[in-house]
């Protein structure tokens, strides 16, 4: 339409000119046609009238030469009729005849024949032809005539030839526009045809290959695409502002709006019964932390292990439930397990076995070969909900962490055209530490049914590959970090997870001062009692005796703290059916009650330790009320936590404790880094956050905010889905290359 337009416009305005200039000339030359009629006519009358005229004159009656006159005027265009003798002295004319026009005047303008004006109203033509008589001239007979039909007439060819132009304008516009858009539509479906190398499709059906003149024309076209494709990848990344409206576009432009499949052990919502009431839980996962917005951004179907009291009876017939609750925008399709399933495959193999054996905590290992079993069974199962749930032969499936293993390569022999990202979202060991597991070649090969796999770190991408290295028979490419075992290659990139930014308003919505001052209040401290905070399933990874050591150590160091600093530990029960865990539960409560009982004094604590479960407004008010926040992870892939206070902070206040073993420490120099083994350095840690100075903290703040609002966890999906795309565009060209 708009190109219509731009094409109809210009045109019209030319026309309109073209007939501005052409009016006049087309006036000009009708004038001069009717001019030279009019002379020819004035002959012929003045012929015709020749003999009786001559036989008036010489009667000498004048009245009976006026009347004759008169007669012949009765002609609407002749207007008046005069005779001159050769003297110029006698003038017999018409009543008509106009006043200014005597014998005299008449001998000025003979051999001219002149248009005079009579009135202003009408202009008059005036024809002068000479009598003869004998051959002697005897005077001249002039014919005055009107010429008010001229212009009458000239008046009706303008304005004919002003709407014949305006209709010439039209027509020729809609043929132009009518011809443009079917030869450009011919020409973009040519074009294609020509690329996807499948020759020109003639109007009747039937395709004429592509001749080998154009087959170059196509490759090059071919090749100037891939480029431009690979230059506006990169630039595409860096420009865009990662957001639920970015990666929504990502899916719809670059993955033709193909629905999501995402598939992990933990659900993002838990149903439970609590008395009479079912209540909605958010499990305390940093998996689910950053996978609910990309879901809600995305929609699409969530598979996950439905492990609430009340989930059954929360799903329809087809085991979905739609959530968020409040403003439903993806499903979740739940998938049940038996006491034994979840015994073998999530506490046993997953938790017992697979945990330990990839976090450095020095936990040893258990690796049961029941466990094993229904680690595979389950497995499976999650396999036939990707087939049940899909709706094509090739969905885009993101698969989650170290529960599903065997899932990609699963998915792959039953959906061989899927697009599978797994994303690995705990550290991955060294190739000694993982040939532990006695099922290490089989974990490997499943993971590798995934067109990528992705880590938090680089350091994690590498030991993964040394281990396939080491393990199996496949081809290891360092250059492009590619992995292809039994034909099917594997890309394996670092994709460092992040936290939604900007944090949903709810989060942030109570004052900064406000927090700070409610928190106080219901602990009972002072106002300007100092607080640090930490927040973490109550597991043997997050390190959290050694944070308490270092608290007691602060006190021990620093006495000055005593009575004026407290930590807040909020800790989520965890796996709770395994023995370790049980044991790390004990230990925490026991070290906290021994600090507290050796510094704590009339009513004042220095451990404030919260064993359940907290909802994230909860949290947020305390990342917002506190002076700190201390991670203190003995090895962890990434840590949300960390980023979580961050954002939080948008006072630009608190100050950052975090281990060096944690994913983020990567991306977070700007945070107090310490090794959280070292307890003296992690009470130095604490002493230096108590006493830094505003400008300090907002400095430190301000740059590593900057950094988690451009790293968002959009940005991790969409760089993920658009590898994804990429790939999915190369397949497509190889199996049209193949069915060549
Ligand atoms: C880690 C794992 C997640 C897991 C979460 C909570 O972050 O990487 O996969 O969901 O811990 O553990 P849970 O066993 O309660 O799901």
């Amino acid at each position: 339409m708009r190109l219509s337009l731009r094409f109809i416009l210009p045109l019209a305005v030319v026309l309109v000119l073209i007939a501005y200039a052409v009016v006049p000339l087309v006036d000009n030359l009708t004038e001069r046609w009717f001019i030279r009629d009019l002379d020819m006519r004035s002959a012929l009358i003045a012929s015709s009238m020749r003999e009786p005229l001559i036989d008036k004159l010489q009667t000498n009656n004048t009245a009976k030469l006026v009347s004759y006159f008169n007669r012949i005027i009765q002609d609407e265009r002749l207007f008046a009729i005069g005779f001159c003798d050769i003297t110029n002295s006698t003038l017999i004319c018409t009543k008509t005849f106009p006043k200014e026009l005597g014998c005299e005047s008449i001998r000025t303008l003979e051999g001219k024949h002149t248009r005079v004006l009579q009135s202003s109203r009408r202009g008059l033509h005036v024809t002068i032809e000479p009598i003869e008589s004998e051959g002697t001239v005897i005077g001249k007979l002039v014919f005055v005539h009107d010429m008010g039909f001229i212009q009458r007439r000239s008046t009706e060819t303008r304005k004919f030839v002003f709407y014949f132009f305006v209709a010439l304008g039209c027509i020729i516009s809609m043929l132009t526009v009518a011809i443009a858009h079917m030869s450009r539509r011919g020409w973009i479906e040519g074009t294609r045809q020509l690329l996807r190398g499948e020759g020109y499709k003639r109007s009747d059906g039937k395709r004429i290959p592509t001749t080998p003149e154009l087959q170059p024309i196509a490759r090059d076209l071919r090749t100037l695409i891939r480029e431009l494709e690979g230059e506006y990848r990169p630039r595409d990344e860096s420009q865009v502002t990662w957001s639920p409206e970015a990666l929504r576009t990502i899916l719809k432009r670059e993955l033709r709006g193909e629905e999501i499949l995402v598939v992990s052990n933990r659900e993002p919502y838990i149903h439970v019964k609590r008395e009479n009431r079912i209540e909605v839980q958010r499990p305390a996962s940093g998996l689910v932390t950053s996978l609910e917005p990309i879901m809600r951004a995305c929609s699409g179907t969530w598979i996950a292990h439905g492990a609430g009291s009340a989930d059954r009876e929360t799903v329809d017939g087809r085991d979905r439930v739609a959530v968020p609750p409040d403003n439903p925008s993806y499903n979740i399709r739940r998938l049940w397990l038996s006491a034994d399933e979840e015994k073998g495959y999530y506490y046993g193999f997953a938790n017992e076995g697979l945990w330990p054996l990839c976090h450095i905590a020095h936990v040893r290992p258990t690796f049961r070969a029941s466990d094993w079993e229904q680690y595979v069974a389950v497995n499976g199962k999650f396999a036939q909900a990707v087939v049940d749930e899909s709706g094509t032969d090739n969905p885009i499936v993101l698969v989650q962490d170290y529960h599903l293993a065997l899932l990609p390569r699963m998915i792959r022999e039953r959906l061989p055209n899927a697009t599978i990202i797994t994303f690995w979202h705990i550290p991955w060991p060294n190739p000694e530490s993982f040939a532990i597991c006695p099922w290490h070649a089989q974990l490997l090969e499943g993971l590798l049914g995934s067109s990528i796999l992705g880590f938090h770190t680089q350091f994690h991408c590498n030991n993964f590959l040394d281990t396939v290295d080491r393990i199996l028979e496949a081809r290891v490419d360092r250059e492009t970090f590619t992995v292809s075992h039994g034909g099917q290659p594997t890309a394996v990139h670092r994709y460092p997870i992040s936290i939604d930014w900007p944090p949903s308003p709810e989060f942030t919505v109570k004052p900064v001062e406000t927090c700070r001052m409610e928190i106080r209040e219901r602990l009972g401290v002072a106002a300007d009692h100092t607080l640090g905070i930490g927040v973490d399933r109550l597991d043997y990874t997050k390190g959290i005796l050694e944070r308490f050591m270092a608290v007691e150590r602060l006190l021990e160091l620093q006495p000055e703290w005593i009575g004026r600093f407290s930590f807040i530990q909020i800790a989520a029960p965890s796996r709770s059916s395994i023995g370790q865990y049980q044991e790390f539960q004990t230990q925490v409560r026991a070290t906290a009650a021994s600090i507290n009982e050796r510094f704590g004094s009339g009513g004042y604590l220095p451990i404030i330790l919260k064993v359940e479960h907290h909802e994230h407004w909860d949290v947020y008010e305390y990342y917002r009320g506190v002076d700190l926040c201390f991670v203190s992870s003995l090895h962890d892939g990434m840590n949300l936590v960390a980023k979580e206070f961050l954002a939080a902070r948008d006072d630009g206040r608190g100050v950052l404790i975090l281990s060096q073993f944690t994913g983020a420490s990567r991306e977070l120099p700007e945070a107090l880094i310490v090794n959280p083994y070292d307890i003296d350095q992690c009470a130095a840690s604490l002493h230096l956050a108590l006493t830094m100075s505003t400008a300090e903290q907002r400095d430190r703040m301000r740059i590593m905010r900057g950094l988690i609002s451009e790293f968002n966890v959009y940005r991790w999906a969409g760089r993920m889905l658009l590898d994804a795309a990429v790939m999915r565009r190369r397949g497509r060209v190889l199996a049209r290359t193949m069915a060549d």
